[in-house]
C-alpha cells in the first residue's frame, strides 16, 4: 500500500498507523500524529480504492452503506501490510496505535472488530459501526478513544453510542468524546485525545 514511514525518536513509544478520511491522501494525519506523540514512529497509509478520483479504505454502496465484502477483504489486506511493515521498518507489531477520520477512523474500527491483536489502541475520530451482527475478539489489552459530533449529519449520535457499547462488550477500555460539531475534525478533539493518550502512559 502507498505509505509514508517516519522513525520517531523514542522507539518506547507506539507506531501510529494515520488513517485518512475520503478523498485525503497519507499526509493529511501527520500534523495531528505530531500533536499527539512527537517521539512516536508514524505509519501513513493511503486508502487503496478509488470513488470518482477520491481515496477511501473499503468500497461503499451508498453514502453510510458499505460494501462488506470489500470491507473484510481490504481489512485483510491492511493487516497483512502492518505484518509486513513491522518487520521492513523495525518497530513493534504489537504496539500500533491507530489514528483515523472518518473512512479511515471506520476500517481502524474494523480492524478491532475482525482481529484481536491488530492494534494496541486507536484513536477514531467521527466513526460508525463498521459492521453489525458478528461476534467481536476479545479486546482486553485494547483502549480506543472516539471523538463524535451532537450534529454528525454522516454519524448519528446512536451510532456512536452503539460503537462504544461493541467495543466496551469486547472489554475494550474506550472512552467516547462528544462535540458540539458535525462531521469535522476539530482542533478541540485533538486536544482532547491527546490528553487521553498521555494518562494512559
Ligand atoms: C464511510 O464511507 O466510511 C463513511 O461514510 C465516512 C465517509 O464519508 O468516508
Amino acid at each position: 500500500m502507498k505509505h509514508i514511514f517516519q522513525r520517531g525518536s523514542d522507539q518506547s513509544k507506539p507506531t501510529f498507523l494515520l488513517l485518512h478520511g475520503t478523498g485525503g491522501t497519507e499526509r493529511d494525519l501527520i500534523p495531528l500524529a505530531t500533536e499527539i506523540d512527537a517521539g512516536a514512529n508514524i505509519l501513513s497509509v493511503r486508502g487503496n480504492i478509488l470513488e470518482n478520483g477520491m481515496p477511501r479504505f473499503f468500497r461503499r454502496l451508498a453514502e453510510g452503506i458499505f460494501d462488506e465484502e470489500d470491507l473484510v477483504f481490504r481489512t485483510e489486506e491492511l493487516l497483512n501490510f502492518l505484518n509486513e511493515a513491522a518487520v521492513t521498518y523495525n518497530f513493534a507489531r504489537d504496539h500500533i496505535f491507530a489514528i483515523g477520520y472518518s473512512n479511515g477512523a471506520n476500517i481502524a474500527a474494523s480492524l478491532l472488530f475482525h482481529h484481536q491483536d491488530a492494534l494496541r489502541g486507536a484513536i477514531l475520530h467521527h466513526p460508525m459501526v463498521p459492521r453489525r451482527g458478528i461476534e467481536l475478539p476479545d479486546l482486553s489489552k485494547v483502549d480506543v478513544f472516539i471523538a463524535a459530533g451532537t450534529n454528525d449529519p454522516i454519524c448519528p449520535a446512536q451510532e456512536s453510542e452503539d460503537l462504544k457499547q461493541l467495543l466496551q462488550d469486547a472489554s475494550a477500555n474506550v472512552h467516547l468524546h462528544w462535540e458540539n460539531s458535525g462531521h469535522q475534525l476539530t482542533l478541540r478533539e485533538v486536544q482532547e485525545a491527546a490528553k487521553w493518550y498521555r494518562q494512559l502512559n
